[in-house]
């Protein structure tokens, strides 16, 4: 697969962007104007500076990985994808718009792939005209840091939509794991649970954001404790994810932490917004409580 369509140009759209064009793919990217496409581009041109900088890669290679990335104002393009990916917000009404949409230029062979960290696949696959050839292709943040790609089939998706998937996955240089279509698929029905409960422990008073982060850092040997990667992901995308995991199963021990509610409800969201469980304004990360 040569040409990669790309809707969402946030976090994970910019990173998916920057990997496809870093290993030969060309990429159109996408957001709800052009101008946020556009600063899309300008960021992942930062980012390849200060690998040039690091001499981790040439000028040469940089000017060539950017030169892949085209921001579009819009769908139409994306006829000459071979595959495209909504990587938009984590919310499933957004996300069947998009589909709806978008599905009208999609190329009769290409596959139509969702970022989604949690929402059913088979079930979104079931608003699109052709299900067997929808999918989950679930990257990690910092994807071009990532080595893995969960590759998620629905009811309805065909085995070679599957095996092409997956040929793409690698083509990025990345690991895959097969998941099954469960909320959360196999890694975040792990890691958004532990999560939120190290805001609820962090509630309970049981411990200190620097001591909640150290102890899982120190004693499980995990590059970034709890709240600092939650930070890292986004309170509001964590809050998103637990709750498909509570709807979706109706299970209690899903329940989203009340802190995790109050610190989104508030509009700290993280790294994003320049707080969080830390404070991001100066040099290095501070924590808040
Ligand atoms: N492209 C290429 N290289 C990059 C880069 C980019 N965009 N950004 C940074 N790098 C390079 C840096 O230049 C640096 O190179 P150097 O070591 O030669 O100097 C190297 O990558 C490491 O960068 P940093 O020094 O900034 O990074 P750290 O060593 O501190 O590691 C981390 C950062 C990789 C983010 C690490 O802390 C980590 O692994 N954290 C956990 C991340 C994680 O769990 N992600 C998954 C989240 S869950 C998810 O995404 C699913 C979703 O659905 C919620």
């Amino acid at each position: 697969m040569k040409t990669v369509a790309i809707i969402g140009a946030g976090q994970m759209g910019s990173g998916i962007a920057q990997t496809a064009a870093q290993y030969g793919k060309t990429v159109l990217l996408c957001d709800v104007s052009i101008d946020l496409a556009e600063k899309a581009k300008a960021g992942i041109e930062k980012i390849l500076g200060r690998l040039v900088a690091k001499e981790k890669i040439s000028a040469a290679d940089a000017a060539v990985t950017l030169g892949r990335i085209t921001p579009v104002g819009d769908y139409a393009q994306m006829g000459a994808a071979d595959i495209i990916i909504e990587a938009a917000t984590e919310r499933e009404e957004v996300k069947r718009k998009i589909f709806e949409a978008v599905s009208m230029v999609l190329a009769p062979t290409a596959i139509l792939a969702s970022n989604t960290s949690s929402i059913p696949i088979t079930r979104m696959g079931a608003t699109v005209p052709d299900p067997a050839r929808f999918i989950g292709l679930h990257f990690f943040n910092p994807v071009p840091l990532m080595a893995l790609i969960e590759v998620i089939p629905g009811l309805a998706t065909s085995a070679d939509t599957t095996a092409r998937t997956r040929a793409f996955a690698e083509s990025l240089g990345k690991e895959v794991v097969l998941a099954g279509d469960e909320p959360g698929f196999v890694v975040n029905r792990i890691l958004i649970p532990m999560l939120n409960e190290a805001v609820c422990v962090l509630g309970a008073g049981m411990g200190s954001i620097v001591d909640i982060d150290k102890g899982c850092r120190l004693g499980l040997n995990h590059p970034m404790g709890p709240l600092e990667l939650a930070d890292f992901v986004g309170l509001d995308t964590c809050f998103e994810i637990i709750k498909v995991l509570h709807d979706t199963t109706g299970d209690p021990r899903y329940r989203p932490a009340p802190l995790l509610v109050k610190y989104v409800e508030a509009g700290w969201l993280g790294r994003k917004t320049g707080r969080g469980f830390y404070d991001y304004s100066g040099d290095v990360p501070v924590p808040t409580r």
